[in-house]
């Protein structure tokens, strides 16, 4: 016995020294300089790619190791490299005199080769074309918001040239890094007046669509980091669709605030489920698989009403199928909530929408008249009267009905109804003025920082 611990406490003893000679490696700090040099696995136009972006760009190298991607061995190579034909060829200074054409723009038309079924699901959702359009469109909503971005914001009416770059700096600093953009090339195939990069819809030269790297950032392309609200965060803020603010003050987001840190992010695809997480992020509702429903990458599968838009209608056509909408995303509530829980919560949004649609309605009744009377003004922008109508529908309005729908009570009520009844009674203000006097009031009483 007494020699059985007596060898017990050499192994310890040697398992000690190891030990501290281990930890003591690990503590020394490596001082070699940060170079990658690839014997095995990628064909060698691949890892030269790699070895010398290690030294020229190693943010990016270093970023993309760590992803499941660089893992699985699919490289800069896989997704730069473009036939020498394409619209988008160009080369970097590390290729110049090679065979080897690359292109910094990488739309969903690389991912579709190894992930189509992703890649489907997205086009057809409001992130593709849609996104773009809203931003792009010349005739959508009879040009006013191409005129919002170019006359009025752009400084057009101050004189501003059409077609330059200042002219166009809000909507290339603002909607565009949001929703997306037209790329242009100059003669070397680059991307030329601020063009690129942009948001989520972008048109690339080749004709293809969309910037899957708005969720999962570029080059960690990680699963995790988009089931994060964080992942929407970016554009889905702010007054007119306040939707990040509106979750962290859920009670859903209280519980990914108070624990979230602790919570499974990283499960494979479509294994994501309650017990990972306690409760929803906005990947949960809107896209990952929970109980019976799939994954998808169409963001409008799951909705019912259409509550961007003026009037929010159930939705059909283009915008989806808001009577599937509605069922889908019934059947995610119902893995943490009762059946009596979840009619409930959806009779609220129901009866919301309900109620700004009447004020909605009686807004479009006064303006009709004020418009048949001739006591509008031309440009909308100086017209107290329109511009509060733009604050109805735009902030006010939506607030409520996206608080109402993601169980915001602060943002559906003080940001959301609240405001909308001011609005709407100043706007009564105004018309029963016009229509007495038969003229419209000098000046705008509205500051047109309007309602915040
Ligand atoms: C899975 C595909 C994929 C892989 C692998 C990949 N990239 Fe990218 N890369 C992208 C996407 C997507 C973008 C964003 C393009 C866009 O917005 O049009 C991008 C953008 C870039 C850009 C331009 C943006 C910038 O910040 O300058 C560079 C440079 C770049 N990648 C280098 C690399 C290098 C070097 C590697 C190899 C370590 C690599 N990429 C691996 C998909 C990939
Ligand atoms: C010998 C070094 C070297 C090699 C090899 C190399 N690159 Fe580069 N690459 C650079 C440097 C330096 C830059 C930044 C300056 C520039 O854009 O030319 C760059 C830029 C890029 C860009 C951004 C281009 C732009 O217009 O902004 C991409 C994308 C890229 N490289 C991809 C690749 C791919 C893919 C390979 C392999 C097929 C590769 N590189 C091989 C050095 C290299
Ligand atoms: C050449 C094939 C190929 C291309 C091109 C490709 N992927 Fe992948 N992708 C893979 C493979 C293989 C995996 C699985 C890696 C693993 O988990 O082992 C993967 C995994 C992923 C994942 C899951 C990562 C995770 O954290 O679990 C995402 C997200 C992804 N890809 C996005 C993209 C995007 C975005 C593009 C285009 C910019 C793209 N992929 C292009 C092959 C590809
Ligand atoms: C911070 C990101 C961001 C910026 C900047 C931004 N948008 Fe949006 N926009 C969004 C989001 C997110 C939605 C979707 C809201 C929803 O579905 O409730 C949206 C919705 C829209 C819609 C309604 C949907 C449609 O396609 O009809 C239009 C139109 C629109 N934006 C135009 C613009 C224009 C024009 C600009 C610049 C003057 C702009 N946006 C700036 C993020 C942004
Ligand atoms: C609006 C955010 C968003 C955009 C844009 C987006 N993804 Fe995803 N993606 C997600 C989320 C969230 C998941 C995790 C789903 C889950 O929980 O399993 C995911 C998962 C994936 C996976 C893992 C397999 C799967 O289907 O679950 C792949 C591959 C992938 N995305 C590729 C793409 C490609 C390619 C694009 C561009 C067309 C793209 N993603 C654009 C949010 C996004
Ligand atoms: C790069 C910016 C961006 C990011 C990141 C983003 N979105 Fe969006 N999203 C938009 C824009 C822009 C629209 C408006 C599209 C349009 O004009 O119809 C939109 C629309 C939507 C819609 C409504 C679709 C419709 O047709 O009405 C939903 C739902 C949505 N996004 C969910 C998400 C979720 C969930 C995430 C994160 C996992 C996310 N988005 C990340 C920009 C973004
Ligand atoms: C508990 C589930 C849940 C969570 C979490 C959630 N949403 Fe929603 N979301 C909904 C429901 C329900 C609707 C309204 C659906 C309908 O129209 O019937 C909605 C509507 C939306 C819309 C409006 C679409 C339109 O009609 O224009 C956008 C945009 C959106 N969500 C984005 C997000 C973002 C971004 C997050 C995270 C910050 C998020 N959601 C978190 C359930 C959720
Ligand atoms: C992953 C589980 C999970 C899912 C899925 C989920 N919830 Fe919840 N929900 C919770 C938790 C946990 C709470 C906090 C309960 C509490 O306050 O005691 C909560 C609270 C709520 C509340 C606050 C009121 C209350 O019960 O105190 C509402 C409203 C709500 N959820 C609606 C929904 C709707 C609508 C959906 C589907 C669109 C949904 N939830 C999906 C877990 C979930």
């Amino acid at each position: 016995m007494k020699q059985f611990y007596g060898k017990i406490g050499l192994i310890s003893l040697a398992c000690l020294l190891v030990w501290v000679g281990m930890a003591y490696a690990v503590d020394t700090p490596n001082l070699a300089p940060r170079k990658i040099e690839i014997k095995r696995g990628y064909t060698e136009d691949a890892a030269k790619c790699i070895e010398c972006h290690a030294e020229k760009t190693p943010g990016i190298i270093e970023d993309w190791k760590l992803g499941k991607m660089g893992h699985a061995g699919i490289s800069c190579y896989d997704c730069h490299v473009v036939e020498s034909n394409s619209p988008m060829a160009s080369q970097c200074s590390g290729l110049k005199g090679s065979k080897t054409f690359i292109s910094p723009m990488v739309s969903s038309k690389t991912c579709a080769r190894c992930h189509p079924a992703e890649v489907e699901e997205f086009l057809k959702s409001g992130h593709a074309d849609l996104s773009r359009a809203a931003v792009y469109d010349k005739n959508k909503a009879g040009g006013a918001l191409v005129a919002l971005q170019l006359v009025h914001e752009g400084a057009g009416f101050l004189g501003a040239e059409e077609g330059s770059l200042m002219n166009e700096a809000s909507r290339t600093s603002g909607c565009q890094m949001c929703h997306g953009s037209v790329v242009e090339l100059g003669p070397d195939n680059k991307p030329i007046n601020s063009t690129w990069p942009a948001g989520v819809g972008t048109l690339y030269p080749d004709g293809s669509v969309g910037t899957c790297t708005v969720c999962h950032t570029r080059h960690k392309f990680s699963v995790a980091e988009a089931r994060k609200p964080e992942a929407c965060a970016s554009c889905h803020l702010g007054p007119d669709h306040p939707n990040i603010e509106i979750y962290l003050e859920s009670k859903h987001g209280q519980r990914f605030l108070t624990e979230g840190e602790d919570w499974e992010w990283d499960s494979a695809p479509g294994t994501w489920q309650p017990g990972d997480y306690a409760a929803p992020t906005c990947a949960v509702c809107h896209m990952s698989g929970i109980g019976e429903l799939e994954t998808t990458h169409n963001v409008n599968e799951r909705l019912k009403w259409d509550l961007v838009h003026q009037r929010s209608e159930i939705r059909s056509g283009v915008r989806g199928d808001g009577k599937k909408g509605d069922k889908l995303m019934r059947k995610v509530c119902v893995n943490c909530h009762g059946a009596t829980h979840t009619e409930m919560t959806m009779q609220t949004l129901d009866s919301a929408v309900e109620l700004y649609n009447t004020y909605w309605d009686g807004a479009v009744k006064m303006k009709k008249e004020l418009a048949e009377k001739g006591l509008l003004k031309k440009d909308p922008w100086r017209d107290g009267f329109q511009e509060l109508m733009y604050y109805l529908w735009h902030h006010t309005g939506r607030r409520a009905r996206h608080g109402a729908a993601m169980n915001g009570p602060d943002y559906a009520h003080w940001h959301g109804f609240f405001q909308v009844f001011q609005v709407y009674k100043d706007m009564e203000d105004l018309y029963n003025w016009r229509i007495k006097n038969n003229k419209i009031e000098e000046l705008s009483p509205v500051m047109s920082t309007g309602p915040t």
